[in-house]
């Protein structure tokens, strides 16, 4: 939790002075002792800071101290430099007022710390980022390079300021710093070729010869040891507690940053060491013969070297150390130098080089920091310039009178803008009020800087003025313009006041200046005021062979000279000086005023002498008695109302009335002490800071209030809209989802709709389709058939044509060619007509195989048919019964194949013309269509007995063979069987049906050498009487033959070999008859 403190918190004595009771000077002092002896060297005047030096580090601005104070109210922590920091900081950022941080003091006071600790706490607070911080140390690493450059060891202060800066940090709306731009004011130069006792020259010089590495120093021609230098002042050389070596690299490192090049960083180096380097060019009189002093350069070495390095032809710059030409008009005058001349040209050079050279290194910095956003700016501008100075010794001289004139301004715009600007407002507002008596310093800025007789004027005038202008002269002119101002002193002036004080020598005069008397010894001030540089110098310094003192010299280019006299650096100073005030009378200012504690720079030392004259001439305890008798806070009344007015209700949130009548009704209510607080015109001043702290704190509290309220009100809403942003959400997720309920529904029933009118319509497209491609399909049956038919009619008209058909009728040639050839050759070779010559011309080509099987079919079947024809019917029927036979023996009876060749003669016996046989021929009426004898079987011994064996179309004959006496006749139709042997026998049994009238003698086992013959005729006679049945054929080696009752079996048997080729038949039993057949070979 935060904790609460104010500036009455563990406060050593009071932190602010317009709480001090009682208040007199002591008081005062005592109060900022206890304070310094306890370390608090900041203490409040209302707003303004008083700051005494401490002379030692302290740890109060480490970075937790800046966030304690970052975004603090004024009053509420211990006074702090940041405190007042911080408040110009939030005034420019939040309500868009440009401020100025005065800080003023003497020399010593801790003015130039006090800026850096400024800026260092707005780098600190404000934004941050890659650019800003760039920003932030370019401004911040500045400070090192001017400091080196323009600050210096005095009496005073080891590190004092000789030349007063100005510095503008620019921000943008969000308070981030955009850049910044610096203003110098008049460099103390005559310390560059002289420095009081106890003192030395400006930093730079020393820091380069210490800390510059060898290398360095041989480039520029330098040595290390200082007492080589007619500039430096060897007493004070060296400062303890100063490390010139760290801090030229500090510098070195600094000019980097802000953006020097390397080259412009060698540039200035070298610009430094010629500076010494002049130092070191002494002259020596030469009395010409004309009686006129001359000057000779003693040793040249230094002016070949300065010369080398600043790149300027040695002849030129020797002959303007010799010579001063004067131009007027159309004329030219070239005197010669003498000595003093010489020198004073010398030591002008050196001073206006390196003043130019400081001035040129503002510029730089200010180009490299200066703002790039081309946006409206907020500026906060920080003032550290040179402090109050006054020499003890009397030693005070041109650059101190400046000095302190600008002091004066300071003070005068204090006065302005806090003395007077805040009784004059009481005034303004109708507040009842006390005059407060204070210094006005405004007479004696007049005295300086009025222009018909103010010292600066006079100064002018005498520099310009025609004839011998001497420092005296000037004098005395001041002492007879001035010698009535109350603050002006001379001993020489009319007012005789001072022609016994002696302590005012006679080339003196003296101001009395806000902060004390100051002895002003004239001498030089018609020099420095007149700044001259002889034109001889400044051409040669312009033909100068080296970039940046080229641009230094502008004036010397003799393209552009300019007969004008330059402005005095008093008219400058002063101009520059008007433009400043003018500038920070535009700001809100916010006050340091720097105390020095003692004049030994130490630190526990509370000089109470020195720290009452500084308080004195700051006009601190004026300050305290016009906040004390004033008001500690104003405010217009509307924004005032706009602060408070949520402490009462009546006021709370809107205020109808007046702004005024809000206020009173707002203080009444809070019960605020009436003596608190006064109404003004347009404002309400309280007169104690306690009774804003109650204000504020009330605020405080109340805006606590106000936030809880605020929170609870945003919660509810937040809660509410919440719930109504759930709700409008569930109304919407609900018509959504219904939608999209609906939309898949409506989607399924479309879906279906479509399936189904897809199907119909893809049922009537495939009928259409069907039908379509059936029309198609005729239409192009026609066109083809019409194609096809144009084709063939164009075909057959053209085929002969074409070439696709010359294969097939090469082919078809070919073919008929081979066939021709063919059958021609066949002709030729054909076989002879007989049809078992076997014999056939082979085939030519595999391809008519079929064809010549075919054609050798044929031609047997036509060869045979040729054969046939020859036949007569009775050969024919030859043939018939030898076809028979076959169809009956062939492959059965072994003796088939010796009867092929026997011819079927019928009538072996040719009965009719025998006689002994005519009784049988007689006795047989019809045609004999077959007589031959044969055997007839005796079944009782095996043997045979011939018999004539006659055969007509109705019957069997069997007759004697001697005597031709019949001894059966059997009808065809009685014969049921014939049955013979497979063998080569000549046996066969005729056998008879059963119960017919021949076969009560039984069947007739006969043997006969025409067997085949015999049996084929009676199996075709048989078979050609249509009314009777087919007589059976049986070849079988073993059957039955029914002899009267008993029927024997006949069984054929192989015969040995012994038995020779005879058959022979043997009874074996009753029932058996062998017949043995030779094997048929
Ligand atoms: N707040 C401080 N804390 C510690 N030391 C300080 C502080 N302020 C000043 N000093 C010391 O006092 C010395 C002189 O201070 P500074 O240079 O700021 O004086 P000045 O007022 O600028 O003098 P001049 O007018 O000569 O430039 C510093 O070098 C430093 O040692
Ligand atoms: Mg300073």
């Amino acid at each position: 939790m935060e904790v609460k403190t104010s500036l009455l918190d563990n406060m050593i004595g009071v932190g602010d002075m317009v709480l001090l009771e009682p208040l007199t000077e002591d008081s005062f002092l005592e109060n900022l002792k206890k304070r310094f002896d306890h370390n608090e060297i900041y203490t409040y005047i209302g707003s303004v800071v008083i700051s005494l030096n401490p002379y030692r580090s302290l740890p109060i601005y480490t970075p937790d101290k800046v966030e304690e104070y970052r975004n603090r109210n004024f009053y509420e922590l211990s006074p702090h430099i940041y405190a007042l920091a911080d408040e110009a900081y939030r005034s420019l950022r939040d309500q868009d007022k440009d401020q100025c941080i005065l800080i003023t003091g003497e020399s010593g006071a801790g003015k130039t710390e006090a800026s850096k600790l400024v800026m260092s706490y707005v780098a600190a607070v404000c934004g941050k980022g890659q650019e800003v911080n760039k920003v932030k140390e370019q401004l911040l690493q500045s400070n090192p390079v001017l400091e080196a450059f323009g600050n210096a060891k005095t009496v005073r202060n080891d590190n004092s300021s000789r030349f007063g800066k100005y510095m503008d940090i620019e921000f943008d709306f969000k308070g981030d710093p955009l850049g910044g731009v610096i203003s110098n004011y008049l460099l103390e130069k005559s310390r560059v070729v002289k420095q009081p006792r106890g003192e030395r020259n400006f930093h730079i010089f020393y820091q380069l010869l210490s800390g510059a590495s060898d290398d360095t120093l041989k480039k520029l021609k330098l040595e290390r040891d200082f007492s080589k230098y007619n500039y430096l002042s060897l007493d004070s050389a060296t400062v303890s507690g100063l490390d010139d070596a760290a801090n030229f690299r500090t510098v070195r490192n600094a000019m980097q940053i802000v953006g020097f090049m390397e080259d412009e960083m060698q540039s200035v180096l070298e610009l430094v060491a010629a500076v010494l380097k002049l130092g070191n060019i002494e002259f020596k009189p030469e009395s010409r013969c004309n009686g006129m002093d001359e000057s000779r350069i003693k040793d040249k070495n230094d002016l070949k070297e300065m010369c080398e390095l600043l790149g300027i032809e040695q002849s030129v710059l020797e002959r303007a150390f010799s010579y001063r030409t004067v131009e007027a008009k159309m004329e030219k005058v070239s005197t010669t130098l003498n000595v003093a001349q010489a020198y004073y040209a010398r030591d002008a050079l050196a001073k206006n080089l390196y003043s130019r050279l400081f001035s040129w290194l503002v510029t730089r910095i200010n180009e490299s920091i200066k703002a790039q956003a081309k946006t409206r700016h907020k500026v906060m501008g920080v003032l550290d310039i040179y402090g109050f100075e006054i020499f003890e010794d009397g030693d005070n001289s041109f650059e101190q009178f400046i000095i302190n004139y600008c002091n004066e301004k300071l003070q005068q715009i204090f006065i302005e803008l806090t003395l007077r600007e805040e009784q004059e407002e009481y005034i303004r507002e109708g507040i009842e009020w006390t005059n407060i008596e204070y210094f006005n310093n405004a007479v004696i800025c007049d005295l300086i800087e009025n222009n018909q007789n103010g010292i600066l004027a006079m100064l002018d005038e005498e520099c310009l003025r025609p004839g011998t202008v001497t420092d005296e002269t000037f004098l005395d002119k001041l002492n007879t313009i001035c010698a009535d101002h109350q603050h002006f002193e001379s001993r020489l002036s009319k007012n005789s006041k001072f022609l016994n004080d002696h302590s005012l020598p006679h080339n003196c005069f003296r101001i009395q200046h806000y902060a004390g008397k100051v002895l002003y010894r004239v001498e030089g001030f018609v020099d420095k005021n007149n700044d001259l540089l002889y034109r001889d110098l400044s051409q040669a310094m312009y033909k100068a062979n080296h970039s940046l003192i080229k641009q230094l010299f502008p004036e010397g280019n003799p393209v552009k000279v300019n007969l004008k006299r330059p402005p005095t650096a008093g008219f400058q100073f002063k101009a520059s000086v008007g433009t400043l005030m003018s500038n920070l009378q535009t700001k809100n200012p916010n006050y340091i005023r720097c105390i020095k504690p003692n004049d030994k720079k130490a630190s526990h030392i509370f000089n109470e002498s020195l720290v009452c004259h500084q308080a004195r001439y700051l006009g601190l305890m004026e300050n305290v008695r016009v906040r004390r008798a004033g008001y500690a806070f104003r405010q217009a009344y509307e924004p005032c109302l706009e602060r408070y007015k949520m402490l009462c209700k009546n006021t709370w949130p809107h205020w109808k009335g007046p702004a005024r009548q809000g206020v009173e009704v707002l203080m009444t209510n809070l019960q605020v002490p009436a003596e608190e607080y006064s109404y003004g015109r347009s404002k309400i001043f309280i007169r104690n800071p306690r009774t804003l702290f109650f204000l504020e704190e009330k605020r405080k509290q109340c805006l606590e209030d106000l936030a809880t309220l605020i929170q609870k009100i945003y919660r509810g809403w937040k809660c509410r809209s919440h719930f109504l942003l759930l709700k409008k959400s569930q109304i919407v997720v609900a018509s959504w989802y219904r939608r999209y309920a609906q939309q898949k529904k409506y989607q399924k029933i479309k879906h279906s709709t479509t399936v189904v009118q897809s199907y119909t319509r893809g049922w009537q497209a495939r009928k259409l389709l069907r039908e379509l491609k059936y029309q198609k399909k005729c239409e192009e049956a026609v066109t083809t058939i019409a194609a096809f038919w144009h084709g063939t009619q164009v075909r057959r008209e053209y085929r002969k044509f074409f070439r696709a058909n010359a294969g097939k009728k090469i082919y078809n040639f070919t073919i008929q060619r081979i066939m021709q050839k063919y059958f021609l050759g066949l002709k030729s070779k054909l076989p002879s007509m007989s049809p078992i010559d076997k014999t056939w011309p082979a085939r030519p080509y595999s391809f008519l195989d079929g064809v010549h099987a075919e054609l050798r079919r044929i031609f047997h079947l036509w060869r045979c048919k040729k054969y046939r024809s020859q036949f007569t019917e009775e050969k024919k029927a030859v043939y018939e019964e030898k076809l028979e036979a076959s169809e009956l023996f062939k492959d059965k009876k072994a003796l088939y194949p010796s009867s092929v060749r026997q011819p079927f003669k019928g009538d072996y016996l040719e009965i009719s013309k025998n006689p002994k046989y005519q009784k049988l021929s007689s006795a047989v009426d019809e045609k004999i269509l077959l007589a031959d004898v044969v055997n007839k079987i005796n079944r009782a011994n095996g043997k045979g007995s011939p018999r004539l064996f006659l055969l007509t179309k109705k019957n069997v004959v069997l007759a004697d063979q001697k005597t031709g006496q019949l001894k059966a006749n059997v009808p065809l139709t009685d014969l049921a069987s014939v049955s013979t042997s497979s063998q080569t026998d000549g046996f066969f049994a005729l056998k008879l049906k059963e119960g017919s009238a021949s076969a009560i003698k039984g069947d007739f086992l006969l043997s006969s050498d025409h067997l085949i013959e015999m049996i084929t005729k009676l199996h075709r006679i048989s078979s050609m009487a249509a009314d009777r049945e087919k007589l059976n054929i049986d070849i079988l080696d073993e059957f039955l033959v029914q002899f009267k009752q008993d029927k024997v079996c006949v069984k054929f048997i192989q015969g040995s070999p012994k038995n020779g080729n005879s058959v022979s038949c043997k009874r074996k039993n009753n029932r058996l008859l062998e017949v043995s057949v030779p094997a048929s070979s």
